[in-house]
């Protein structure tokens, strides 16, 4: 498990090679395996692959359309289209993509009380406590992988595509990688722990 902790690299050149079902179930498995507040166990999974995925593109890049030349719902964030782009193309060449949503999410537009706010952070965090198993789980088993939050530049359009209950919260391509990246910089201990006793 360690090892998958420190060789796990976010991929993004993908061989054309199937990951088999049980591969798959055995990755998802892990991520069922997460530990969650109160238990609730909030995490769902949408796996996309074939001509399903090329109709989910399309609804990604109607949307990221949509947010360069129509109304933006994320004005702030218009820099970061062009790595949305290329997002999409990685997925374009991903076997695999896995959506997560918080079943019990009640959306990114709803205007939330604090205790609802307290609720959502905690079934947030227990979903991607459950993506981050699965990217061990992949990494153990030499897939590679990649965590997605670009989905929120085409977050209506996906989920109108995907017809879900509950709330989106990332995708994640899976595939054999293609490529082997060198470990990404990462702060130092002394920039992050405070010791106090
Ligand atoms: C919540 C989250 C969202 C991310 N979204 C994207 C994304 O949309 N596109 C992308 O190429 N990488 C995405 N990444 C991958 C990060 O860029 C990557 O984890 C980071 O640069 C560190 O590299 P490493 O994963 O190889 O250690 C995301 C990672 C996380 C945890």
């Amino acid at each position: 498990m360690i090892s998958a902790i420190y060789d796990r690299r976010s991929i993004r050149k993908f061989l054309h090679k199937p990951i088999s079902r049980e591969d798959l179930t055995g990755i998802i498995q892990s991520g069922i395996k997460a530990p969650s507040s109160k238990n609730r166990q909030p995490w769902k999974y949408i796996v996309i692959q074939g001509t399903a995925k090329e109709e989910m593109l399309n609804a990604f890049r109607r949307g990221i359309e949509r947010e360069e030349n129509g109304i933006a719902l994320l004005p702030q964030s218009r820099q970061h289209i062009a790595a949305a782009k290329y997002t999409v193309d990685i997925m374009a060449e991903a076997p695999v993509v896995v959506f997560v949503t918080n079943s019990l999410g009640k959306g990114i537009f709803a205007e939330l009380t604090l205790e609802e706010r307290v609720y959502e952070i905690c079934n947030i965090q227990s979903v991607s406590a459950s993506i981050q198993n699965m990217l061990l789980a992949a990494a153990e088993k030499g897939i590679g992988s990649l965590w997605i939050c670009d989905i929120y530049f085409a977050y209506e359009e996906l989920c109108q595509w995907l017809d879900c209950d509950g709330e989106l919260i990332a995708a994640v391509a899976f595939g054999y990688p293609d490529e082997c990246p060198r470990e990404r910089p990462r702060k130092g201990l002394d920039d992050v722990v405070s010791w106090r006793s």
